[in-house]
């Protein structure tokens, strides 16, 4: 047994597929093109958002697709270039920065990284929110 602490680099979970089995960095750019913003199991078992940059790279953030209305899981929508809850119809741009109500916050960030084994690793967004320029509000 090894506790998570001991990996270095404090809490983080790989990410998973709909069938709990991690997910292969290279496997997930096979399968996605660019600009894909993509549902993975993250931390907590929260759905979070894996997204595919314009240079065909797994971007060094994602998102939590929980709406911080009331909790939906909020769909990309490709052809508008937002995140459009189907519950209230909040809307987030493509960062996941709220830019339509009732939702009050934007999305949650995570930070992502693909681990020597080829994996998504997602830990805790502690930084400044890159989108508002504040403290995180989910810390
Ligand atoms: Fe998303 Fe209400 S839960 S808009």
């Amino acid at each position: 047994f090894i506790p998570p602490s001991a990996t270095g680099g404090g809490a983080g979970t790989t990410a998973k597929d709909e069938l709990g089995k991690d997910i292969i960095a290279s496997d997930f750019l096979g399968e996605h093109k660019p600009g894909d913003r993509a549902l993975a199991q993250g931390l907590k078992g929260d759905p979070t958002y894996v997204i595919v940059t314009e240079e065909e790279e797994i971007a060094s953030y994602g998102l939590n697709a929980v709406c911080t209305h009331l909790g939906c899981v909020v769909p990309w929508n490709e052809s508008e270039g937002k995140f459009i809850c189907p519950c209230h119809g909040s809307q987030y741009d493509a960062t996941g920065k709220v830019v339509r109500g009732p939702a009050p916050l934007s999305l949650a960030l995570v930070n992502v990284k693909v681990n020597e084994d080829e994996k998504i690793l997602f830990t805790p967004w502690k930084d400044t929110d890159f989108r508002t320029n504040k403290e995180p509000w989910w810390t």
